[in-house]
């Protein structure tokens, strides 16, 4: 079928959802959602969403500024920061006030806690700045949008799985999307497109990243002309439960949690004096790999303890739900009585799709590509440098949506439909069946080894050398994965067949990430590189943009805007 709408926005999380409500006020707007709406990963977020509010102790916007700059390492875009800090208060009363139910302090304002990296007064002091639901915040204001967008009757296709863009007249004029209950390709037309598709955390094989997470859109979007900015740079986060990767919220350590190693030493103490286990988070992540590496971690294993069970079983209940019962269930213990397996997890991607602060995508020449809009973690404003601060996601999700919402219906003032070429749909068509109709390669088993790749040779720490086989492996695979086929036929829900496509885009991704840290001789945020383990500003203060040439990817770079924080060495 052709659908025919004048924005369609891909992703039902909270940056899609947020630029619905906008866009949908005068334009017609459909959500294109891979999963059921309320199951995107926004809803997985735990700890909270910052914004200097200052309930609970003096803070400032400026001070929230200069944490998400220092956290980045200098790699953000220091202006778009500000937008995000200055943003923050008004977002936060925006949500209350569609419904979100925050918690509360006894006089009633909303409740704050603390979380790595944020501090008061330039770095002097942890500062409570998360606003939270518990432990499930991400879930409360997905389910506040969602139920906004329904009363406000936007239309949303479900279980859609969008695996191409189109363009015409130098415009992104539709898509081709996949109905996985059906089998059938439907191709939307429409004025605007905008990607709210989150991650693609999938790369790796351990992450706290749903199974959707795996980035196909944006790789079209890729295919059909935007750049990718800064992809070296991948988040892990550091309390991934062990052997699970399912995500620990740092508001453990927000509210009290501590870090210890085999002898039961409180590690971060020796890696950051000041804030300790709220350093950010490639601080705390590489602290926990050396304590393993160096034979500190718990039993000689390859994972430390995250101990909170000083906290008491009512603070648990009270602001630790959510992970008192993963634990329960995952490993069989109880956190107020045992302290938690955990290790770094593949968190969030600080690269993306380049966009400019009202989520236009750009293209190399930062100029906006006519109709492509992107928010939330599939775009890179860069808001978050080269490593983001826990609770800056969801505030950028919803500061962000809320502005491309605002541009797309600005927009549509001059953007009309500019049609569909002919057979738009035949490339994805001719994909689908060579993969139905088998080959000489299992599909499954080049995406276990991709992950596999990535974790171990672009992880945590990185080596030239290790990239460089990497990046050989990442080809091969790329190679192999022409021949790949699936045995399962069937049209309804063929798991086996949307992983394969999927497959296709992790392939790609992983490429640009190798790519861009291979050729970045420097550590800077969460790229550490043990070959250069000095930050070059000298040569490196520029974000990475990789395009894709007939003869394949290319690397270049743009300056970054430094408006306000000189850079200065890291010290927490
Ligand atoms: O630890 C967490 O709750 C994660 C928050 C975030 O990534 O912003």
């Amino acid at each position: 079928m052709t659908f025919k709408h004048d924005v369609v926005i891909v992703g039902s999380g909270l940056a899609g959802l947020r630029a619905a409500l906008v866009a949908g006020e005068s334009a017609d707007v459909a959500i294109i959602s891979k999963v059921l709406p309320t199951r995107a990963h926004s809803g997985a977020a735990q700890g909270g969403i910052a914004a200097a509010l200052g309930n609970e102790e003096p803070d400032s916007p400026e001070w929230h500024w200069f944490d998400t700059v220092k956290g980045g390492d200098y790699l953000t875009d220091q202006d778009l920061a500000q937008i995000l800090a200055e943003d923050a208060p008004r977002a936060i009363y925006e949500l209350e006030h569609l419904g979100v139910p925050f918690n509360r302090r006894p006089d009633g304002k909303i409740a704050q806690r603390a979380f790595g990296g944020h501090t008061s007064e330039f770095g002097k002091a942890a500062v409570k700045r998360a606003c939270h639901a518990a432990d499930r915040t991400g879930r409360v204001i997905l389910d506040t949008l969602y139920g906004q967008a329904l009363g406000r009757g936007l239309k949303i296709y479900e279980e859609f799985q969008v695996l191409d863009l189109i363009t015409n007249k130098g415009q992104v004029s539709g898509l081709v999307a996949y109905e996985l209950a059906t089998g059938e390709l439907h191709l939307f037309e429409c004025r605007a497109v905008m990607l709210a598709t989150g991650g693609f955390g999938q790369v790796f094989a351990t992450t706290s990243n749903c199974f959707g997470n795996t980035g196909e859109a944006v790789y079209a979007a890729h295919r059909a002309g935007a750049p990718l900015q800064d992809m070296e740079f991948i988040q892990f986060h550091p309390t991934g439960i062990h052997g699970l990767g399912v995500l620990i919220t740092e508001a453990a350590r927000g509210e009290g949690g501590i870090l210890r190693n085999q002898s039961g030493e409180r590690f971060m103490e020796r890696y950051a004096p000041t804030i300790k286990d709220l350093a950010a988070r490639d601080v705390v992540s590489r602290a926990i790999y050396n304590e393993i590496k160096e034979g500190r971690g718990i039993d000689g294993s390859d994972y430390v303890h995250l101990d909170l069970t000083h906290l008491g079983a009512a603070k648990l209940a009270e602001k630790l739900q959510d992970i008192s019962s993963f634990c329960k269930v995952y490993l069989g213990l109880d956190p107020a009585d045992r302290p938690i397996p955990v290790k770094p997890t593949c968190h969030y991607a600080m690269g993306g799709l380049p966009t400019g602060p009202e989520g236009q995508v750009l293209d190399v020449e930062l100029s906006p590509i006519g109709g492509l809009y992107a928010a939330g973690e599939c775009a890179c404003l860069s808001v978050h440098g080269a490593n983001r601060l826990g609770c800056n996601s969801l505030l950028d999700l919803v500061v962000f949506g809320r502005r491309a919402g605002h541009k797309i219906l600005q927009d549509l003032d001059h953007l009309g439909f500019a049609g569909l070429p002919n057979d738009p749909q035949e490339g994805v068509q001719a994909r689908v069946e060579a993969v139905l109709g088998g080959g000489s390669e299992k599909s499954a088993e080049l995406r276990t080894r991709l992950k596999q790749v990535m974790m171990d040779k672009c992880g945590i720490y990185r080596t030239g050398a290790g990239l460089s086989e990497a990046l050989n492996e990442v080809r091969e695979l790329k190679e192999r994965n022409r021949h790949t086929g699936v045995s399962h036929q069937g049209k309804v829900f063929n798991q086996s067949l949307i992983e394969a496509l999927e497959l296709d885009g992790l392939m790609g991704l992983a490429e640009t990430m190798v790519l861009g840290a291979l050729n970045r001789t420097e550590s800077r945020g969460a790229h550490s590189r043990e070959d250069y383990p000095d930050r070059d500003d000298d040569n490196w203060l520029k974000h990475t943009l990789v395009t894709q040439e007939a003869d394949g990817p290319q690397v270049g770079y743009r300056p970054v805007n430094l408006m306000r924080f000189e850079p200065k060495p890291r010290v927490y």
